[in-house]
């Protein structure tokens, strides 16, 4: 690592402090008063709890010390006090009430009081007990004398109840092990639901017994198994988390199909879908053994998974099986159901009844919202606001995840700006209660069980501040700072978003120095929104999703912290940033030759060439621009001519990323350029 290097790695690694400080708490709490002096900690510091019959509290304080040990050294003693010891200097006493039934609305505050005589932390229920530790976790400081927290007192409950992840396990499918390390980051992050989408055209990931041939012939090996499963959902819970899943009806369904073609709506026969997009397999609401078949199917589900909410999908039919069936049109003409969305309606209600009889609620996708709808059942909002609010408006409970679609590799500024609340909302008070919060969606075209957790962290860190917070913590120069510091404690849980790169790296470039390589990867994004499907590469589960742009992940933060700098020399005509531009310039000039030193006689690595030497070129055009403005030398046309080129070709998509220094150097550029 060079210098410049170095500087950024403390810039966004250690900015504020190596530790914690209240003001570097994410997510930011709801009040926050300071004290006088501090909590110092000794060995002798001990936990008294005091909690109710099968609260969590207990195992959590059990992590919670294993984890403030693994961090300080201090040796503590891993057992928590049942009794309140007499004398106890450096004691943390916790006390809660009752036990969460995690559910929407429940009581989720909790009162931390930091003192140098001790630590109090009080909640109503044991998932207040478990943010407050959270909490605690994050405020220890160090100094030369040892671990310490400033005086302070903290109330704090969370501004939604619903603060969701979706994990899409069906287009590509993640393991336990995956599952549970992202388990561990929500539960760091105050978060509260895991939403599994289990079932997709490219696969049904959920054992059934009742019907083994859903898995068996819908999934290529890859499910859950109901133990499985059921063990992810102890693990959840424990942690305060509830597992809410997802059957995606009556579109998405061909892996249904393959093992069960009469469900479907056409004639078949089916396989496991490879590609990606919206497909015309579409489950037959018209046949009585429909319903006959998914009440015995969900009947077992509802069983499985004991959260109380359910949810259906219901996105994106795009009706054509229905239309290519004389059956299903008779149907609909004896039956008035006008269109598709009739009788998509017609089918929405009779799963509706399905999962009443469980005692389940129905969550559906924006799609499900139809005249006729029971409005008890809740909306998840995709496509936009006005979806939100119109459900709203007719009485939904209603989830957004519009805005949070953290596939698409936006930065996560876009998501932490996107309230589902803002103050211009048009709801009545009465209106808004039905706002329940939000949720992350992590679709899963483009990632596998290896990069996985660098879609999803640390920009998710971001809507768990946005879920959480009061509306007015906004400031995102004050978010990307806490959320650098976030991202280096979200590995303490096994989340892989940072280690990933070196290791998939490796498999390429094998005992070659891979540090050239890991530069290039930290200077492009994949390209965002829907833009890679539009690159000429014919996407489908059979592709390694093992090059550059699944290398690459959003918020590179070298490329960032290099337009900060020639952004202050642009635009507030600030010299004394120019050493750093030059030395960073300096450092990426040779890269192309040393990526070739790392690439030569391994085709994989070829594209990264076409990369490397568009680093090389900008990064000479930025150093020629300096010495233009300092000297000022007269600018030759020619060279004025093949820059241009060259920076318009480097504003291009490249091996479906976007080199994201670009920008910078058209700025340095235009900074040398006649007046
Ligand atoms: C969706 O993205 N189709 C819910």
């Amino acid at each position: 690592m060079n210098k410049f290097c170095i500087f950024l790695f403390l810039l966004f690694t250690l900015s504020g402090s190596l530790t914690g400080q209240p003001n570097m708490l994410m997510p930011v709490p709801q009040k926050m008063i300071s004290g006088n002096g501090e909590f110092r900690f000794t060995a002798g510091f001990r936990i008294f709890v005091n909690q109710p019959t099968g609260s969590r509290a207990g195992a959590g304080v059990s992590r919670f010390i294993r984890r403030l040990d693994n961090k300080t050294h201090l040796l503590l003693a891993k057992e928590w006090l049942n009794k309140k010891p007499e004398q106890q200097n450096e004691l943390l006493t916790i006390s809660c009430n009752t036990v969460a039934k995690l559910l929407p609305g429940e009581d989720e505050s909790y009162l931390l009081k930091i003192t140098p005589e001790g630590c109090e932390l009080t909640a109503p229920t044991d998932v207040g007990i478990l943010y407050g530790l959270e909490t605690f976790l994050q405020l220890i400081e160090s100094d030369s004398k040892g671990y310490f927290i400033r005086s302070v007192t903290i109330e704090d409950a969370p501004r939604f109840t619903w603060r969701g992840l979706l994990i899409d396990v069906a287009r590509h499918f993640s393991p336990v092990d995956v599952i549970k390390r992202n388990i561990d980051g929500l539960a760091m992050m105050k978060m509260n639901v895991l939403h599994l989408h289990l079932t997709e055209d490219q696969g049904f990931r959920i054992e059934s017994k009742v019907f083994p041939k859903l898995h068996q012939y819908g999934s290529d090996g890859d499910f859950f198994t109901q133990e499985e499963m059921r063990n992810i959902i102890q693990y959840a819970n424990v942690r305060g988390i509830r597992v809410v899943p997802e059957f995606d009806m009556p579109g998405h369904a061909t892996s249904w199909f393959v093992g069960h073609p009469e469900l479907a709506s056409g004639p078949g026969p089916y396989t496991i879908e490879k590609k990606f997009g919206v497909f015309d397999p579409t489950i037959d609401p018209t046949r009585k053994e429909t319903y006959v078949f998914l009440e015995k199917f969900l009947t077992e589900m509802c069983e499985l998974f004991p959260d109380p909410w359910m949810h259906i999908g219901g996105d994106e039919n795009n009706g054509k099986q229905w239309d290519a069936n004389p059956k299903i049109q008779e149907f609909m003409k004896k039956n008035g159901l006008k269109d598709n969305h009739a009788l998509q309606n017609y089918f929405n209600t009779k799963v509706m009844a399905i999962l009443k009889k469980n005692k389940k609620k129905m969550i559906g996708w924006d799609e499900v919202l139809q005249p006729g709808l029971p409005a008890d059942a809740v909306i998840q909002s995709w496509r936009g606001k006005e979806g939100l609010e119109a459900a709203v408006k007719k009485g939904h409970q209603v989830i957004l995840s519009n805005g949070y679609y953290i596939d698409l590799s936006n930065p996560a500024w876009k998501h932490y700006t996107n309230d589902p609340l803002p103050a211009n909302n048009t709801l009545t008070p009465e209106e808004q209660k039905n706002i329940l919060g939000g949720e992350a969606t992590m679709w899963a075209e483009l990632v596998t069980p290896e990069n996985i957790d660098s879609r999803i962290w640390p920009r998710t860190a971001a809507i768990a501040e946005r879920l959480w917070s009061d509306r007015e913590v906004n400031n995102i120069p004050s978010m990307y700072n806490r959320l650098a510091r976030t991202s280096i404690r979200l590995e303490e849980c096994g989340l892989e978003h940072i280690t990933y790169r070196s290791k998939m790296i490796r498999r390429l470039a094998g005992n070659r120095n891979i540090e050239s390589l890991i530069t290039i990867a930290g200077l492009v994004e994949p390209l965002k929104d829907y833009k890679r499907h539009a690159q000429g590469v014919a996407y489908s589960t059979d592709l390694p999703f093992t090059r550059l742009p699944d290398i690459a992940a959003a918020d590179a933060p070298v490329p960032l912290a290099f337009k900060d700098l020639c952004e202050t020399w642009f635009r507030k005509k600030d010299p004394d940033v120019i050493p750093a531009i030059r030395a960073q310039l300096e450092e990426w000039q040779p890269l192309h030759g040393e990526v070739q030193v790392a690439a030569s006689g391994i085709p994989a690595l070829a594209p990264w060439l076409i990369v490397s030497e568009r680093v090389s070129k900008l990064s000479k055009i930025g150093l020629e621009s300096l010495h233009y403005v300092e000297s000022r030398a007269s600018v030759p046309d020619a060279w004025v001519k093949e820059s241009y080129a060259t920076l318009s070709e480097a504003a291009l998509p490249v091996q479906e990323c976007e080199l994201m220094i670009a920008e910078s150097v058209m700025m340095l550029f235009q900074n040398a350029l006649p007046k």
